[in-house]
């Protein structure tokens, strides 16, 4: 039997997955690191973290899996995107790196504005200056630590940072670049305006690759810390949410995908980069060859319903947490939540905002706080379902995946606000099977990736929308789109107090 490896690197863990040729996974293991959140709106991580556990997650899975190591002839990676990872002249990290929910870079994002302009950065790069990019944190470190920006000889996103030490090949592969905000989009190139606008060293943007292409072999050492035969092929992969579309079979117009991670995200594949949506989605170049994708973007979905397991019922198990659920009737009894915990970014660009509960009730009970909190970030994703469905594109049918499809009731919840099929995976292992496919294709195992799709993809169930219960969530959507406005500045007058 013949295998590959799909590497997730995650916001909490590195989820690896070893892949047979017929798609099925042999063995999965994940594990975790820890998030550095030193002040209100920063969050961090030590890029020696994610290596160290990679590494250990490989060893463990050539160890107890059943693939002896040189029937595993590939590997390859889906990892979170947007964070910098600025590397000194020996390729050293010169820092922690800054990740995609860290929302510290609000003036840079008006510096870009200001200097570029909104019209000119939409044209380059296809997409809005947004706290969690790339292009900001470089700036914010330019202008805070500017003895560690003279330093830097270049940068790479997370999982480009690891492939690095696995192989000894720096490189970052363009679905990835796509979220830097310094690609030029039209024509597949680092913006050599944008880095003279904004007085940046273009020699610092590494060289580009495919997210198919092999970038090398592993190195002696990391072959000898993980098991693995040096000759085992690398190829570059994808941005996670890119990776997560492949593992879902995005990979035509008119297919869409809803993902509840720690973040969530409303996706949908596009043969060319040349539509308009002025920005109100995301546009980055997908891990497919020669395609792209438009999402919308709640950055704290699974991540509010964790904060608020944490905070109310942290030594619970889910099962316990969420125990009567489905019980709780649409609407919560009048309870509604607003899943801005670390701010928002689709519909609204604020990095300010803060979360609500609006309607509480002395007969609520924490079950109906639970139920809330997952209608809010369902309502969250919804705000872009409506933004695609606004310029156009019918969606009738959505694949669901992430934490949030474990759960069979949220999968119900989501056909009833989307008023749309939801379609189950028999795996929604999204990314690392999307990583693990690249490999697989990479191999040569597939003519495509279409037909690497179709022999590993299975469909699992199908949810329907429940017409009195859609009924109902258009009318609690419309007040759940009030709620931005009408906290914004309260939210606004309290950041002072924000520590
Ligand atoms: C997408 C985004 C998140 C991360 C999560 O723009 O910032 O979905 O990719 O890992």
């Amino acid at each position: 039997m013949k295998y590959v490896i799909g590497v997730d690197l995650g916001t909490s863990a590195v989820k690896l997955l070893l892949v047979d040729e017929l798609g099925s996974i042999q063995y999965e293991v994940s594990k975790s690191y820890p998030l550095i959140q030193e002040k209100n709106g920063y969050s961090e991580q030590n890029p020696e973290e994610w290596v160290k556990e990679t590494l250990s997650g490989l060893k463990e899975l050539v160890k107890q899996g059943p693939a002896l190591d040189n029937e595993i002839e590939g590997i390859s990676f889906s990892g979170q995107m947007h964070g910098l990872v600025l590397l000194d002249e020996k390729n050293n990290p010169l820092r922690h790196a800054i990740l995609w929910n860290d929302t510290r870079t609000t003036a840079q994002c008006n510096e870009i504005y200001e200097k570029v302009g909104e019209q000119r950065l939409l044209g380059i790069t296809k997409n809005p200056a947004l706290e969690g990019f790339t292009l900001p944190k470089l700036l914010w470190v330019k202008q805070n630590e500017p003895h560690l920006f003279k330093q830097a000889k270049s940068f790479v996103l997370p999982k480009d940072y690891v492939r690095y030490r696995l192989t000894g090949e720096l490189a970052m592969e363009y679905s990835d670049a796509a979220g830097t905000l310094l690609l030029d989009m039209n024509a597949g190139e680092w913006s050599r305006e944008l880095c003279q606008i904004l007085d940046i060293d273009a020699s610092i943007c590494p060289p580009l690759v495919a997210s198919t292409d092999q970038t090398g072999t592993l190195l002696q050492e990391a072959a000898d810390l993980s098991g693995l035969s040096p000759h085992t092929k690398v190829f570059a992969g994808g941005a996670d949410n890119a990776c997560g579309a492949v593992g879902s079979g995005i990979l035509e117009d008119g297919k869409t995908l809803c993902s509840v991670g720690t973040s969530g995200v409303v996706l949908s594949y596009e043969s060319s980069n040349h539509k308009d949506f002025g920005g109100r989605v995301h546009y980055f170049n997908h891990a497919a060859p020669e395609a792209y994708y438009t999402m919308g973007v709640t950055l704290a979905a699974g991540y509010s319903l964790n904060w608020f397991k944490d905070v109310f019922a942290s030594n619970e198990s889910f099962e316990q947490f969420a125990y009567g659920v489905e019980n709780v009737p649409a609407g919560s009894n009048g309870l509604l939540f607003t899943p801005y915990v670390a701010g928002e970014r689709t519909p609204h660009a604020d990095a300010g905002i803060r979360g609500s509960f609006i309607g509480m009730d002395r007969m609520h009970s924490r079950i109906e706080f639970v139920h809330a909190v997952m209608e809010g970030i369902t309502f969250s994703l919804n705000e872009s379902i409506e933004i695609f469905r606004n310029n156009g594109k019918q969606i009738d049918t959505i694949i669901s995946t992430g934490g949030g499809a474990k759960n069979e009731y949220w999968l119900q919840m989501q056909a009833n606000v989307f008023n749309a099929n939801i379609v189950k995976l028999s795996s929604e292992q999204g990314p690392g099977i999307g990583a693990a496919m690249l490999a697989a294709y990479g191999c040569g195992w597939f003519a495509s990736l279409q037909s690497c799709a179709e022999a590993f993809i299975k469909v699992d169930r199908t949810f329907e929308p429940e017409k009195e219960k859609v009924e109902e969530y258009i009318q609690l959507f419309k007040i759940y789109q009030q709620v931005y406005t009408q906290t914004a500045s309260l939210n606004e007058q309290l950041a002072h107090y924000r520590k």
